[in-house]
């Protein structure tokens, strides 16, 4: 039998004290004895340098009471400072003694029992079983909120610990994050740069495109969402014109038949382009179907209306509007009445009716006119 449990047994007497200490050892508590209440009280504080010194408060104290010469009540009620959890037990000597002590005042929050003896000896241990049962109940409760409560420390530990690295982390990735999206827009720009750069009367197209898209797409309700992604749509509507041959984008005079055939081949050439590459790919329309036309006639897939993807619309009607209003090396740039009509005109039949209506009616088209150089480099589409 395991002896988790301490008592502390006073007697007077030797033999009584020996006999005494075997009836509560065999039922399984580690016994200390004392012969007095001095050396009792020693016991407790642990002054006694003994082998058998209690090194914490006795679980169960029992006294036997013999007045006048040893009050054990007293006794027990003077180590309630010492060992306020302690079971406390007196002895008597008869049932009388006990019923006289039961009227007693007994202190607060103490435990205080009293057995008759020797003939009650049965109760005693009764009673002595019953309280290590409860000991024992009582430590194991105290052993499962001390494990909690170290769980619970090691589970807060342990989140703050997460917490620190998962915000560490996602400050590193926000970092990472900003620093490739802006590698990716400047990549995604010098792109934009080069197909100018091999057309120089293109110089500040792409740039304008952009800008008068931006600007009809949020005055018709385009999604804030996709308003970047149209932003490198429009920039890089004609990338498939790296595709086209120098003697054929370059050449200073009218495109014959079969030039034309090469040239309109530039969306179909972009969109290869842009399926290719990972962060092209969302504006893989706005690539490939800038030069459809609202009635269907329009090139590479003939989509008709509304089968037009609207990144492609919006294109469609910037890439027009900011070719009429800048100066060609065959024409000069019209004036912004004129380049309304002439989409106006050219509504239904080519471009979005409902757009045409949005850019003309709110002059979207003057905001950009003179930005990008427009109005100082000769451009052609
Ligand atoms: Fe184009």
């Amino acid at each position: 039998m395991s002896r988790r449990f301490r008592a502390l047994v006073v007697h007077e007497h030797p033999e009584a004290l020996g006999e005494l200490a075997e009836l509560v050892g065999g039922i399984g508590l580690a016994v200390d004895t004392a012969r007095n209440a001095t050396e009792a009280l020693n016991r407790i504080r642990g002054r006694v340098t003994a082998p058998d010194k209690l090194p914490s408060p006795p679980h169960v104290i029992i006294a036997s009471h013999r007045p006048p010469a040893f009050d054990a009540v007293g006794f027990l009620e003077s180590t309630i400072t010492l060992a306020p959890e302690a079971l406390r037990i007196a002895l008597v000597s008869s049932p009388d003694e006990a019923i006289e002590l039961d009227h007693r005042p007994a202190s607060a929050g103490t435990i205080m029992r009293f057995v008759a003896r020797p003939s009650e000896r049965s109760l005693l241990v009764t009673l002595l079983g019953e309280s290590v049962k409860l000991l024992g109940l009582v430590e194991d409760q105290r052993d499962l909120v001390r494990r909690l409560a170290g769980e619970q420390q090691r589970l807060v530990r342990r989140e703050t610990l997460l917490d620190v690295v998962v915000r560490e982390r996602t400050s590193e990735l926000e970092e990472s994050y900003l620093k490739l999206k802006a590698a990716n827009r400047q990549a995604l720009f010098g792109l934009a740069e080069a197909i100018e750069a091999k057309d120089p009367y293109t110089k500040g197209h792409c740039g304008r495109v952009a800008a008068y898209c931006l600007v009809l797409a949020k005055e018709s309700g385009y999604p804030d969402d996709g308003l970047e992604t149209l932003e490198f749509g429009a920039f890089l509507h004609d990338i498939g014109k790296i595709g086209i041959r120098d003697s054929v984008l370059l050449k200073p005079g009218p495109l014959d038949d079969a030039e034309w055939a090469h040239m309109r081949e530039h969306p179909v050439k972009g969109y290869e382009i842009a399926s290719k590459i990972e962060m092209l790919k969302p504006i893989m329309s706005a690539v490939r179907n800038h030069h459809e036309r609202w009635d269907g006639t329009g090139y590479p897939d003939k989509l008709v209306a509304e089968e037009i993807p609207m990144a492609a619309r919006l294109v469609a009607i910037a890439d027009a509007y900011d070719a009429m209003a800048t100066d060609r090396p065959y024409k000069k740039a019209l004036a912004p009445d004129e380049c309304d009509a002439m989409l106006r005109k050219a509504a239904k039949k080519m471009y979005d009716p409902d757009l045409i209506e949005i850019f003309v009616s709110r002059k979207l088209g003057d905001l950009f006119r003179d930005e990008y150089g427009g109005g100082d480099d000769p451009v052609i589409d």
